[in-house]
């Protein structure tokens, strides 16, 4: 039996479970896909017995997406530019880690969005953790000509600039209400709106109703940024198809099967998320 798992501190909020519960069941594989709640402290002694627990490999969550790369044995070129892991998987008795971050980002963008294109106009960040990190990297890659990175923790903003390469304005957190000036498109990259975290306060009389406001929170999948953005006629994408399509790459390394993301897959995860508010 193949097993793999979900690590964050708090995990609670994760649906990872559901969607590889439900790939699972949809291909017929023989596996179980667990959460385990881990405290920062507890992490390197997690990942150091995973293998030998049996796990192929695991997601990675807030907070522990960079300190999941400084643990594992190696990883890919991309992975190392971001220095974050959001998947772990087992390669010859070591740890390998890799992020899917960036594709489930593009992807969905893309999917939601057809008239946005890179060349549009620079994009704001607003956040600089280890989602950020990835979502810089794919944008850049993508062809944006820059990103203005706004982020509470200057260091952090500076880190990510000087890791990833390319054209990143450092700006201050203060800066992100008349920072929007000019951009094509907003991503709420921060924890700021999830359930159980504050709000996220940030004027939007500065961005051009044509810019896509997509937030990565899913949880809920309407965070309150992304209702103001839609009743001010701008284009919204939610937190969820990014999740669905970060899922994929993950669940074919440790079951062996490129899975689909379906409408009946979205349409499950959104009835859970909805019972739980
Ligand atoms: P992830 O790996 O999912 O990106 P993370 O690394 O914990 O999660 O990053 C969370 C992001 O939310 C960070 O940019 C964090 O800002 P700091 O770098 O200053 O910590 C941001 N964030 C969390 N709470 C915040 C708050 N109250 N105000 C502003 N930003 C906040």
């Amino acid at each position: 039996m193949k097993k793999a798992c979900v690590i964050g501190w708090p995990i609670a909020h994760s649906r990872s479970p559901l969607i590889h519960g439900h790939w699972l069941d949809k291909y017929g594989i023989r596996g179980v896909y667990e959460k385990h709640a881990v405290k920062p402290q507890e992490l390197d002694e997690f990942l150091a017995g995973l293998i030998a627990a049996g796990y192929s490999g695991c997601n990675v969550t807030v907070p522990h997406k960079q300190a999941v790369f400084e643990a594992v044995a190696s990883a890919d070129d991309a992975t190392r530019r971001l220095k974050a892991v959001n998947t772990v998987f087992a390669r010859d008795g070591a740890l390998f880690g890799t992020n899917t971050d960036g594709e489930g980002f593009l992807a969905h963008l893309k999917a939601s969005c057809p008239d946005w294109s890179a060349t549009r106009g620079p994009v704001a960040v607003l956040g600089a953790g280890g989602a950020a990190r990835a979502i810089a990297g794919a944008l850049l890659d993508a062809g944006v000509p820059e990103i203005r990175l706004f982020n509470r923790t200057q260091e952090r903003s500076r880190e990510l600039a000087s890791d990833i390469g390319g054209a990143i304005d450092c700006r201050s957190w203060s800066d992100r209400h008349l920072g929007l000036e000019g951009t094509g498109l907003l991503v709420n990259t921060t924890t700021l709106g999830m359930k159980g975290s504050a709000p996220l306060t940030i004027d939007l009389d500065r961005l051009s109703p044509h810019a896509p406001v997509y937030d990565i929170v899913y949880s809920p999948l309407m965070t309150e940024l992304l209702k103001r953005a839609q009743a001010k006629g701008n284009p919204v994408v939610d937190g969820l198809g990014m999740l669905l399509h970060q899922a994929v790459r993950g669940f074919e390394l440790w079951f062996g099967v490129r899975p689909e993301v379906t409408e009946e897959l979205r349409a499950l995860i959104v009835s859970d998320i909805e019972a739980s508010l």
